[in-house]
């Protein structure tokens, strides 16, 4: 009877994976991790939480020995980044390249048993911003890493890639079919897409439905997501798209397509989107997003143009409150997780696991808080002064109109950035001494959606670093508020 009973489990239990491998494409889903935080969670932990959410591939932005050891035997799969900031130097000299690999890739892959697969060769280049700054220096980087990597016997198992923005390539009228490279950067696109072509490497691009409405208030919200009813599709000869992701990523396979490249492999290096510092981040679009994402990678179907599993990085993992607000205030809060490593909504990654997981064994500050001192007023003149000191040396995009706290009034404003900059300075004392404004709580301030939160515990020496920091900080906030004192004389 018990064999009979443990041979139908183990049946069962074949067939649970047969089934698991039938519907879930090879690929798995990846994870952009980014580490642009003033109060990074350990790697250790961030890679347990990588495991606990299933996720099997993670790209990094940058090379760093302490996320390297973190991933030694994790079975994790690694893209790592080289920063636009080195393109220049490993183009023109061909000994750093191979420097940067065997630094960078070969102790790793050998002595560490980091499953490093790709190495994503700059940024998002060719993005307007940087006013063609990096036109002439990705390709050659990119042929030095490749060469580099031929010589310590690297390229079988790992590819060179650069990770693109999606307008690198356009559609004329709004059809897919029309897609091709851009026209100001056609002749190096080909060139690059051939380079990688010729050594087995993959297409990378990011795919942004958020910005795509951020950046066009006529553009139809409906059509930004997977569970679109609404909106006219578009049907491009017979092909029909609902959202706007498909339209974009077919719009690139149709410009590979026309140049020589049609079946080169594709990956979606970002997608995702932001909770927070626009009235279209948020935590229920956020969720309605990434949800369609995930259930649309899960079914396994492709585009119309590219039937088959999608290979796909989330972006991102965690919050990041240091990174640059120039495209915007959303910036700091494209995390599945807050910077504490809890979820911010729930998101079934496959199907039939529950909801997302949360960092283990993260440490807190103390539950108290700075606020605006009850007896302070509104018209004292420090006020405005407090408040943009606050803000420039800490993170108020959550105030910000549509943002989670742009409800708060006046006063709760001046709390909330009184509270950011006490918190970002590890709660120490002089971080609350805006002269006669300021008082430190111990009752929450938070309303509704609007979390004042308490920072994490980091290691005691990066909070040293700190600490010399933000005296520095605070010194010159007082010479500030003196020499505003003067001007008022
Ligand atoms: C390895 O990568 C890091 C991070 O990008 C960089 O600072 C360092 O210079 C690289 N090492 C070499 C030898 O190029
Ligand atoms: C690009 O050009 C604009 C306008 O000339 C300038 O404001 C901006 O700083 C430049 N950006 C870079 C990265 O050079
Ligand atoms: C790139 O090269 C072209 C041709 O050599 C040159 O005209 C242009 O100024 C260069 N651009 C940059 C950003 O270095
Ligand atoms: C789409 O239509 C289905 C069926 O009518 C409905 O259950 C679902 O809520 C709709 N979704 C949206 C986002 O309107
Ligand atoms: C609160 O601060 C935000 C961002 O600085 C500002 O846009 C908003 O008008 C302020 N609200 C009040 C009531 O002062
Ligand atoms: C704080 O308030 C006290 C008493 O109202 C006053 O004497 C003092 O000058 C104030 N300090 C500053 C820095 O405004």
């Amino acid at each position: 009877m018990g064999s009979i009973r443990n041979s139908i489990r183990s049946m069962g239990f074949v067939a649970g994976w047969l089934l698991l491998l039938y519907c879930y494409p090879v690929s798995g889903i990846g994870v952009n991790w980014g580490t642009q935080a003033t109060h990074p969670l350990p790697a250790s932990t961030v890679v347990r939480m990588l495991k606990d959410n299933g996720f099997d591939k993670v790209k990094l932005f940058d090379a760093d020995n302490k996320i390297f050891n973190a991933l030694s035997n994790s079975g994790i799969q690694v893209m790592v980044g080289i920063p636009n900031e080195m393109l220049y130097t490993l183009a023109n000299d061909v000994q750093a390249a191979e420097d940067w690999v065997t630094k960078n890739i070969s102790t790793h892959v050998s002595s560490n048993s980091v499953d490093i697969r790709y190495v994503a060769v700059g940024n998002e280049p060719f993005l307007s911003t940087f006013n063609g700054t990096f036109l002439n220096t990705t390709l050659p980087a990119l042929q030095n890493i490749q060469a580099a990597l031929i010589r310590a016997g690297l390229s079988a198992r790992v590819k060179v890639t650069v990770p693109l923005n999606a307008d690198v390539y356009e559609s004329q009228s709004n059809l897919p079919s029309e897609g091709d490279f851009r026209s100001d950067i056609r002749d190096l696109m080909v060139e690059i897409t051939k380079f990688l072509s010729d050594n087995g490497a993959p297409f990378t691009v990011n795919i942004y439905p958020f910005i795509s409405l951020y950046s066009d208030s006529n553009f139809p919200i409906d059509f930004a997501f997977f569970d679109n009813n609404n909106s006219a599709p578009i049907n491009d000869g017979g092909r029909v798209y609902q959202n706007v992701f498909e339209a974009n990523y077919d719009t690139l396979v149709w410009a590979l397509q026309k140049n020589g490249f049609g079946n080169l492999p594709i990956i979606v290096g970002e997608v995702g989107w932001p909770t927070d510092g626009d009235k279209n981040a948020n935590l229920i679009y956020a969720q309605r997003f990434n949800q369609g994402f995930m259930s649309h990678v899960n079914g396994g179907q492709g585009t119309p143009m590219r039937a088959g599993p999608l290979d796909a990085y989330l972006f991102s993992l965690i919050d990041e409150d240091a990174k640059s607000v120039q495209p915007g205030n959303f910036e700091r809060h494209w995390g599945l997780f807050y910077i504490d490593g809890k979820p911010k909504y729930q998101l079934n990654l496959v199907p039939n696991k529950n909801g997302l997981v949360a960092a283990k064994g993260v440490h807190y500050l103390a539950q108290k808080w700075c606020v605006m001192s009850p007896s302070a007023s509104l018209d004292d003149p420090q006020v405005p002064l407090s408040v943009s000191y606050a803000c420039a040396n800490a993170d108020c995009t959550s105030l910000g109109y549509g943002a989670s706290c742009s409800n708060l009034d006046a006063r709760g404003n001046v709390s909330y950035a009184f509270n950011t900059y006490y918190q970002r300075n590890n709660q120490l004392d002089s971080a609350c001494r805006f002269p006669n404004l300021s008082v430190i709580t111990t009752s929450n301030p938070s309303v509704g959606d609007c979390q004042f939160r308490i920072m994490i515990q980091t290691t005691s020496a990066s909070v040293g670093g700190r600490i010399v920091v933000s005296i520095t900080m605070h010194t010159a906030l007082l010479v500030l508020v003196f020499l505003f004192l003067l001007t008022m004389r």
